[in-house]
């Protein structure tokens, strides 16, 4: 019912080959699941709990696998009343996958992937990572009891990430060089040492992800939004939520599909800026910079995968500064009362710019995707607020300092 596609050439392989990129023209990779083989009907999402595994129909794992799971996905999305009033639009929600058991959307991917590197009875997982991906990964290894090997960026990690990582158990291992050398290097011992590299080159990985694009059809009563707002750093996020409402679609549980619009950070664009100059060929940053250290990325993997889920689909790729991207942060935070690190909000920073250029129509459903959530990264936010004002335990005194 399932096997590996090239996006480049349409070659075909079975689904228990291992290989991420295609043997004859070294393109992407991605799961073709045969959907009119596929029997399954909102009844039988409804009996099971909303996350990943509602969806199960859709999902490329055989019938007897040891699931992997810590209960991800069925994350909650928020209707945008606050921060919709403020800029001028007429139904925003917002899918807050900071929600998830470790913090980030990467869970969806995790379960699928530690899923799979079981039944490819692999014995030890590995990534790269800008921090999510290596506290997910952590997490599902020690669940699986697999060992975990992480490669990170030294000095670029996001406090909170670091220290799950840590605490989950894996070998983390600091490299001086950015994400992009924190990737080359853990493939390379992915092969030499045979451990199984869960990065989102891993199109099984990225079945996972594509649930947040069911959920969204589901809590919004089954119909999709007019657009998808999210951050873009590997491009595998925006590919994989595409892929889920595609598949929906054929499937006919929607008649219509969104507009991807992904959001890059301004020091971090390759993407963006290849799709503004109408260009398929992504030429890397080679210092990518942004405060959002999770999309500090200069050479995505997946930007084929991205370019097309954004052409496809009628949508955009746009930057933000990282002014714009931190006010977004504060947007949400006090108007809407949602967390987010920085990463996260450039979804909500991109909404903003895009109203204010008027390239959004104000009466668009839209979602936007937060990705992780606050606590990831406490630094970003002491470095800018206030810190607490020290008193005596005195009611006078407070009184003083109170407006
Ligand atoms: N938002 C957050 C919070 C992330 O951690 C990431 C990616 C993204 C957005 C971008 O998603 O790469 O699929 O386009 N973090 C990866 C990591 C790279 O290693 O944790 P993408």
């Amino acid at each position: 019912m399932y096997r590996l596609k090239c996006i480049k050439c349409s070659e075909e392989y079975p689904h228990d080959k291992q290989t991420f990129i295609c043997e004859k023209c070294q393109g992407l990779l991605e799961v073709s699941i045969d959907i009119d083989k596929v029997s399954a009907d909102k009844d039988t999402f409804d009996k099971r709990p909303i996350g990943v595994w509602r969806y199960r129909e859709f999902l490329p794992v055989g019938e007897g696998a040891k699931i992997i799971t810590l209960k991800e996905g069925g994350t909650p999305l928020y209707p945008g009343e606050n921060i919709q009033k403020k800029i001028g639009l007429d139904d925003l929600y917002i899918k807050n996958e900071g929600a998830n058991p470790t913090g980030s959307f990467k869970d969806r991917g995790m379960t699928l992937g530690l899923t799979k590197a079981l039944e490819f009875k692999a014995t030890g997982v590995c990534c790269a990572s800008t921090g999510n991906t290596s506290a997910s990964l952590a997490a599902y290894a020690a669940k699986a009891n697999l060992k975990c090997l992480v490669i990170l960026p030294a000095g670029k990690i996001a406090v909170g990430k670091l220290a799950q990582a840590i605490l989950h158990g894996a070998k983390v291992v600091a490299i001086r060089g950015n994400f992009d050398d924190a990737l080359k290097l853990v493939r390379a011992a992915s092969e030499k040492f045979d451990i199984y590299l869960l990065n989102s080159i891993n199109p099984w990985r990225l079945e996972g992800q594509k649930t947040a694009a069911f959920e969204i059809i589901d809590q919004l009563g089954w119909q999709a939004p007019d657009r998808i707002i999210v951050p873009v750093g590997n491009c595998g996020n925006i590919s994989a939520i595409w892929k889920g409402f595609k598949e929906f679609y054929n499937y006919g549980l929607i008649d219509k599909l969104p507009k991807m619009t992904g959001i890059q950070a301004e020091g971090a664009s390759p993407v963006a800026q290849a799709f503004k100059e109408g260009k398929d060929d992504v030429v890397p940053f080679n210092n990518p910079d942004t405060i959002a250290t999770a999309i500090r990325i200069g050479a995505p993997v997946n930007a084929p995968k991205a370019l097309a889920a954004v052409k496809e689909s009628g949508g955009l790729l746009e930057t933000v500064t990282d002014e714009e991207i931190l006010n977004a942060q504060t947007l949400l935070a006090c108007l809407e009362g949602i967390g987010v690190e920085p990463a996260s909000a450039a979804s909500i920073a991109g909404l903003v710019k895009l109203t204010k250029s008027s390239e959004i129509d104000t009466s668009e459903k839209i979602v936007c995707i937060t990705t992780g959530h606050a606590l990831k990264d406490p630094e970003a936010i002491f470095s800018r607020f206030e810190k607490p004002i020290e008193i005596e335990p005195d009611i006078e005194e407070l009184e003083k300092i109170l407006d």
